[in-house]
C-alpha cells in the first residue's frame, strides 16, 4: 500500500506555541509548524512551498504569495471579516472559521454586564466605601423586559437563552426571518420599531456589507434612556460618532464595548472616560484550544486523509 505522504500545516498565530502542540495532538498525522505572524519568513521556504494548510488569525502580508499549494485557511476564532476581505487570499481557497464556546462566554459576559447595573454593583459598592447602609438601592427587576440580539446563530442563541434566564422577554434580530420553535425571530428591517421599548440591545452579528455601520443615528434616534447597547461583534457595526450623540441626547443609557474599529482602542478615543461607556479589552470569547479544537477536529481529519474540508464559509454572506 502507498503511504500519502503527511500534509503540511502552517501555524501563523501570535500564540503559535500554545496552538502548535495542541493541534499536533489533535491530528498526529500532519507535518505542522508555526511561527508568530512578525516572523513567517523564519519558515523554511522550501517547506511553505509545500504547504497546503494554514491555521491562522491575522494574515501577514505577502504570506500567501510564497504558498502556492495552499487549499484551506482555518480561523483560529469566529469572525472571518479580516480574511474573506483579504486582498492576497485568493477566492477558491476555503476558509473555515471556529467559535467553539463562544456562546457561554459571551453570554456569562453579557449577563454579567446587565447585571452589574440591574444589582446596582457600582452604587453599592460605592455606599460600602462610604459606610452607608442605604436600603433605598434597590435591584432592577429585569423580568418581561425586552432584549434584542442581533446576530442568531450559535452564538447569539446561546446569549438568548442565559438572557431568557434572567426572566427576559427574548427576540432574535437576523437578516432572513425564519421559523423558530424556541424564540421570537425579527427581521433586523424591525429594530427600529422595538427600540423604543427594549431594555437592551446586543450585537453578537459578523462585520459583513449588511451589518457595517447599523448602529447609527437613525437607529439610536428610536432608542430610550434606559437602552444598553452591548457589542460582542464586531466595533464596525456600531458608528463611533453616531453612539456617542445617543449618550448624550438620551436615546440610550449605557454602551458596554467589547470590539472597536481599532484594537487596541487608541488612548485618544473619547469612550474611554465617557461616564455612560464601559471599555472592555475584546476578551468576551477567548480562543482557547480546548474550547475551539471540538470545532475544527473533523477538518483537521479530513485534510490529513485527502479529503475536502467542510463548512466553509460564503465569501459573499461574510460568515
Ligand atoms: C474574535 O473576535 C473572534 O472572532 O473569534
Amino acid at each position: 500500500m502507498k503511504l500519502m505522504p503527511m500534509r503540511k500545516l502552517a501555524v501563523i498565530h501570535h500564540r503559535w506555541t500554545q496552538w502548535l502542540p495542541a493541534l499536533q495532538q489533535a491530528e498526529p498525522r500532519l507535518d505542522i509548524r508555526g511561527a508568530h505572524p512578525r516572523e513567517w519568513e523564519s519558515l523554511d521556504p522550501a517547506w511553505l512551498a509545500e504547504t497546503e494548510g494554514m491555521f491562522c488569525w491575522k494574515l501577514p502580508e505577502g504570506l500567501t504569495g510564497r504558498m502556492p499549494k495552499l487549499a484551506w485557511v482555518q480561523n483560529s476564532g469566529a469572525g472571518v471579516d479580516h480574511l474573506v476581505n483579504h486582498p492576497e487570499l485568493s477566492d477558491h481557497i476555503p476558509i473555515t472559521r471556529a467559535d467553539g464556546r463562544f456562546g457561554f462566554w459571551m453570554a456569562r459576559y453579557v449577563c454579567g454586564h446587565l447585571l452589574t447595573e440591574a444589582q446596582r454593583v457600582n452604587e453599592c459598592a460605592k455606599a460600602q466605601a462610604a459606610g452607608l447602609w442605604n436600603p433605598k438601592v434597590i435591584p432592577e427587576d429585569l423580568g418581561g423586559k425586552s432584549a434584542l440580539v442581533l446576530g442568531f446563530g450559535r452564538i447569539g442563541r446561546q446569549i438568548g437563552k442565559a438572557l431568557r434566564e434572567l426572566g427576559m422577554d427574548v427576540t432574535g434580530i437576523v437578516y432572513t426571518p425564519r421559523e423558530d420553535s424556541e424564540f421570537n425571530l425579527r427581521s433586523s428591517t424591525d429594530l427600529g420599531e422595538l427600540l423604543p421599548t427594549a431594555r437592551c440591545l446586543v450585537l453578537a452579528a459578523p462585520s459583513t456589507p449588511l451589518t457595517r455601520g447599523l448602529v447609527n443615528s437613525a437607529l439610536l434616534s428610536h432608542g430610550n434612556p434606559a437602552l444598553t447597547l452591548i457589542n460582542v461583534g464586531r466595533g464596525d457595526l456600531v458608528n463611533q460618532v453616531d453612539l456617542l450623540a445617543a449618550l448624550d441626547a438620551g436615546t440610550l443609557g449605557h454602551a458596554v464595548l467589547d470590539v472597536f474599529t481599532e484594537e487596541p482602542l487608541p488612548i485618544e478615543s473619547p469612550l474611554w472616560h465617557h461616564p455612560k461607556v464601559t471599555v472592555t479589552p475584546h476578551h468576551s470569547g477567548p480562543s482557547t484550544p480546548k474550547d475551539l479544537i471540538p470545532d475544527i477536529l473533523e477538518n483537521l481529519r479530513r485534510f490529513a486523509e485527502g479529503h475536502p474540508v467542510q463548512y466553509a464559509v460564503d465569501r459573499t454572506r461574510g460568515y
